[in-house]
C-alpha cells in the first residue's frame, strides 16, 4: 500500500524535497497528494512546482479563527484522501481540529535532541547554551510544542562558533532520518 501523504512547510522546504526525491528513487513508499504552506511564496512552493506536486497557500490570516483555517486544511485532505500529515519546517502549534481529525498520523522533525530545546531557532539555542551534540528528532505530534512522543533520533557534532556548518550536518542528518523512519512508519 502505498501512503498517501500531504507535506506542510513554511519555508525553504529542502526536507520537503529530500522525501519528494526519496519516492522519486522508490526508496519511500509514498505519494504526496499536495503541499500545504502557511506561508504564501515561501520557497517550498517554487520546489514543488518545479517537481509538479500541488501547492495549496494558505495564510491563516485570510481566516476569521484557526478553527476555520483548520476546517479548510482538513477538507482539502479529505477530498485528496490523504492519510498523512508531515511536517517539515511547519512553523505553527497544530490545534485540536486538525489534530483530532488526524490522531497519530501527524509526523514532526525538529532540529534538537528533544526534549531539548523546542520551539524556534532550536540550533541556536543549542549553539548558545555552548552544548557538543545536537542532533534531529522525528515526533509525533500533539497539542504542546515539540512534545509528542518520539519516533528517532539522531545525533550531530556541533561545530563551535560555526553555526553555518551545524546547521549543514543537521539538515543532512535531517533528510535520511525523515526518509527512513517514515518508511519504517508506512510499512507498518
Ligand atoms: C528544519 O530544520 C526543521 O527541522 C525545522 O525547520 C527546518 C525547515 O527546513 N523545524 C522546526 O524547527 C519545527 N519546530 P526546510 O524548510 O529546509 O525543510
Amino acid at each position: 500500500m502505498v501512503a498517501k501523504i500531504a507535506v506542510f512547510a513554511s519555508g525553504s522546504g529542502s526536507n520537503f524535497q529530500a522525501i519528494a526525491e526519496s519516492i522519486e528513487r522508490g526508496e519511500l513508499t509514498a505519494n504526496i497528494g499536495l503541499v500545504i504552506t502557511d506561508k504564501p511564496g515561501a520557497f517550498v512552493v517554487t520546489r514543488a512546482e518545479k517537481m509538479g506536486i500541488p501547492v495549496l497557500e494558505l495564510a491563516p490570516k485570510t481566516f476569521e479563527s484557526k478553527v476555520a483555517y483548520e476546517e479548510k486544511i482538513i477538507e482539502v485532505l479529505q477530498e485528496n484522501n490523504i492519510e498523512w500529515v508531515i511536517l517539515a519546517g511547519y512553523m505553527r502549534l497544530v490545534g485540536e481540529t486538525l489534530l483530532s481529525a488526524y490522531e497519530n498520523r501527524i509526523i514532526n522533525i525538529h532540529p534538537s535532541l528533544l526534549p531539548s530545546f523546542p520551539g524556534k531557532d532550536a540550533i541556536g539555542q543549542a549553539m548558545a547554551h555552548g552544548v557538543k551534540i545536537t542532533g534531529v528528532t522525528v515526533h509525533f505530534v500533539d497539542a504542546g510544542m515539540d512534545t509528542g512522543k518520539i519516533i528517532a533520533q539522531g545525533t550531530v557534532d556541533v561545530v563551535e562558533d560555526d553555526r553555518a556548518a551545524t546547521e549543514s550536518s543537521i539538515h543532512k542528518l535531517e533528510h535520511e532520518l525523515y526518509t527512513n523512519t517514515l518508511q519504517q512508519l508506512f510499512k507498518n
